[in-house]
């Protein structure tokens, strides 16, 4: 593995407790009693000034005394000694720290935290937490927390920045039977972090699947790229998702949560999978981490009741991953192990009559079968069948089948015999569930894991061709004029050093020149105001559409500024632009906003009512790909208005996914200039007829 000092962190070859305590029901005491109780194989090195011996172990007054050589150091004495200490553990050699003390961030103490993180940087040392419960480690035997046991064996790891949600999910491991190999508290993420994590567990031999319970980032961009860049299944829990729960994270952490959406979004370009809830997280971590992805959109169901047969297909429309009914030739296969009454289309019912015999054949057949990409098997517990026994078969069948790298979930719906043969199939590395809605939705997660791999692997539209030194040059000149509002002009000039498609737009300062660029522009044309102190035109009655002739502009050209003068008597007025007049097209919008956690993020939804009242809009992190910006267009509920409805051609959604990269290469190339921008309204005509940018509108960063 390739950091040597989170190795020393998370698999630490000597672990010393700093506080380790001679008095029960004190934390110190449980964290060495925990060490001792999960029988690590490593040295154990408890200090404390005031003892000679805790639990038979020779105990050490400073870590500085210590003869051997110190990995990690579990640090549980008050704040105010928590720098001193940290210091000793650098003069010893330490390598990492986990800091299980509160009373830092979470509390305001910032800058008692720097001070931590400065002394142990000083010594090249890694600091986990502080306000944390720990890690636990079922490969290494190592319990060096005070949650009361290793969790429940198994493949995921789990990172949790909330302790008290750890403590509870690791006695959880055993009720449901989901298996963890690593449960990680990061706490207040002082230094290391999520993404620390995620690369370090991403190299661990004994992780397969890695759940986050998260409350927030310090840096959404680091987490982005860990993300992306790791080789297994990511699985996240985001709190705060709620405007009031956001609230209560950012409390909580000292961190920022923040909206949902730009979450969601910058999951999704992580290529991690979202769980919306704790039971949603158990399940999907245990698909993830015994199973390999679903690579194509056939999931065959096979049971033997109808009832769950349909609780699995509504589910499976619910999640993404529709059935389709099986090809002829699977048909013809599977009505040979089922009564004439059955069903061989998806779900394939065997009916009640179902045993192993059947069970068996149909599940071999069909997981071996091509067509099929994942497998769901159902079970309802009858009178004429032993749980037990169909679950052998069905696992035998898997295993006959000799397939490896197709995904199989299973449900049992019975009592506590099907409760039994599922805890035996989760032993044997088959993902089973008391719900058929749980067993589609786990598959649907394999699918989206497999998806979001498939995205990952897309290039990002290259940034060349843009000129942003034309458009550094206009934003230069308002910030000499001491504005932050760049009128409509220069925000098109802006746009168009960015291949923006804007309507051609001149800036007439005179009547007859209006005249003159009408003529050039072509009748009929769009006249508006454009003032620094005028942002809402309409309002003002600065703008005129629909201008067809030189009586109309030079009419026009009068109104205008007369309305302007009536609106704001000292707006200093630069001129009126003349605008080609685009036809009709579908109103869409644009926007950008910079996030405090990701950074330059990008706005996309269905302009009018759709933004003002529905709120129909769908963010990415900038950079924006090809695939994104496509899927961004089908994500928002108003999506079939694009695709073409009631008679109406499709819209050209790949040049609108084209204008969406290019706006997302020019908010993040001038991420130091702009505040926050749009082009409202886009309009997006028929298919390979193109896209063109009305109305556009840049806010700078206020500098200095
Ligand atoms: N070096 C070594 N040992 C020391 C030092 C030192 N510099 N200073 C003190 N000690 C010893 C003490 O002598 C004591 O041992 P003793 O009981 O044998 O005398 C031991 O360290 C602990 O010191 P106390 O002063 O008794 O501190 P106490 O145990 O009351 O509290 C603690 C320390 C647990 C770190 C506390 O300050 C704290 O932060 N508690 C909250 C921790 C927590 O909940 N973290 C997880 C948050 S996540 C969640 O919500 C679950």
């Amino acid at each position: 593995m390739k950091d040597d000092v989170l190795n020393g962190l998370f698999r630490p070859q000597s672990v010393a407790v700093v506080g380790a305590s001679t008095q029960p029901g004190k934390i110190g005491y449980t964290v060495l009693h925990n060490l001792i109780a999960s029988q690590y194989q490593g040295k154990i090195i408890p200090i404390n000034p005031g003892a000679d011996e805790i639990m038979g172990l020779k105990t050490y007054a400073s870590i500085c005394d210590v003869p051997d050589v110190v990995d990690a150091a579990v640090i549980v004495v008050p704040a105010k000694y928590v720098p001193q200490v940290t210091r000793e553990c650098g003069e010893k050699g330490v390598k990492g720290l986990m800091v299980i003390t509160s009373g830092f961030s979470e509390v305001g103490r910032r800058d008692l935290e720097k001070e931590v993180v400065d002394i142990a940087r000083q010594y090249g040392m890694r600091v986990l937490g502080p306000n944390i419960v720990g890690v636990l480690s079922n490969s290494d035997n190592l319990n060096a927390s005070f949650a009361p046991f290793l969790p429940f064996p198994g493949k995921a790891s789990l990172v949790s920045q909330s302790g008290a949600l750890l403590i509870a999910i690791d006695a959880a491991t055993y009720t449901r039977r989901v298996g963890f190999d690593k449960l990680i508290s990061i706490g207040n993420m002082s230094d290391v972090d999520f993404a620390d994590s995620i690369r370090w567990l991403d190299d661990d031999e004994n992780t397969s699947c890695i759940s986050l319970y998260i409350e927030g980032f310090k840096d959404g961009r680091a987490f982005i790229e860990a993300g992306q860049n790791a080789r297994k299944p990511i699985i996240a829990l985001k709190a705060g998702v709620s405007a009031h729960g956001a609230a209560a994270a950012a409390s909580h952490t000292g961190s920022l949560a923040g909206a949902a959406k730009i979450y969601s979004a910058a999951f999704q370009q992580a290529g991690v999978i979202q769980a919306t809830d704790l039971d949603n997280l158990f399940d999907r971590t245990l698909a993830l981490s015994l199973q390999p992805p679903m690579t194509g959109d056939n999931m065959l169901i096979i049971t033997n009741g109808g009832g769950v047969g349909v609780l699995a297909t509504d589910a499976a429309e619910r999640f993404g991953l529709p059935l389709r009914f099986a090809p002829d030739d699977v048909q013809a296969e599977l009505r040979k192990h089922m009564p004439e009454f059955g069903s061989a289309k998806n779900p394939v019912d065997l009916t009640g009559m179902a045993g192993t015999d059947w069970y068996s054949k149909s599940v071999q057949f069909s997981y071996a079968h091509p067509w099929v990409d994942g497998l769901v098997v159902l079970y309802c517990e009858t009178a004429m069948t032993d749980p037990m026994e169909i679950a052998k078969s069905i696992y035998q069948a898997l295993q006959d089948s000799g397939v490896k790298d197709k995904p199989v979930t299973i449900s049992f719906v019975g009592g506590e015999k099907s409760a039994a043969a599922m805890v035996w199939l989760v032993e044997h590395g088959v993902p089973a569930y008391g719900a058929p809605d749980l067993a589609v939705s786990s598959m649907a997660a394999l699918r989206e894991y497999a998806r979001s791999r498939k995205f990952l692997q897309e290039t990002l539209t290259p940034c060349d061709g843009y000129d942003a030194d034309s458009a550094r040059a206009v934003i230069a000149k308002v910030r000499e004029d001491g504005r932050s509002v760049l009128t409509e002009i220069e925000a098109k000039q802006v746009f168009s050093a960015f291949r923006l498609p804007i309507t051609t737009t001149r800036l007439a300062s005179s009547e007859e020149e209006a005249i003159r660029m009408a003529n050039e522009i072509g009748y009929p044309v769009v006249m508006k105001i454009v003032s620094p102190e005028i942002i809402h035109k309409s309002d003002a009655g600065g703008v005129k559409v629909n201008i067809k002739d030189d009586a109309a502009a030079r009419e026009a050209y009068r109104t205008i500024l007369a309305n302007a003068k009536a609106y704001k008597a000292d707006a200093n007025i630069h001129g009126v632009a003349i605008q080609e007049m685009a036809p009709w097209g579908t109103e869409v919008i644009l926007g950008s906003v910079n996030d405090p956690t990701f950074g330059p993020t990008v706005m996309f939804g269905l302009g009018g009512i759709f933004v003002e009242v529905l709120k129909d809009v769908t963010f990415r992190v900038t950079p924006v790909t090809n695939g994104q910006a496509l899927h961004m267009l089908g994500e928002i509920r108003g999506a079939p208005v694009l695709a073409g409805t009631r008679g109406e051609p499709p819209r050209d959604r790949q040049a609108l996914a084209s204008v969406l990269c290019d706006y997302s290469n020019m908010i993040l190339s001038l991420q130091d200039e702009i505040s926050e921008s749009d082009a409202n309204p886009v309009l997006v005509y028929a298919e390979g007829k193109g896209v063109k940018v009305v109305d556009a509108r840049i806010i700078l960063k206020k500098k200095g």
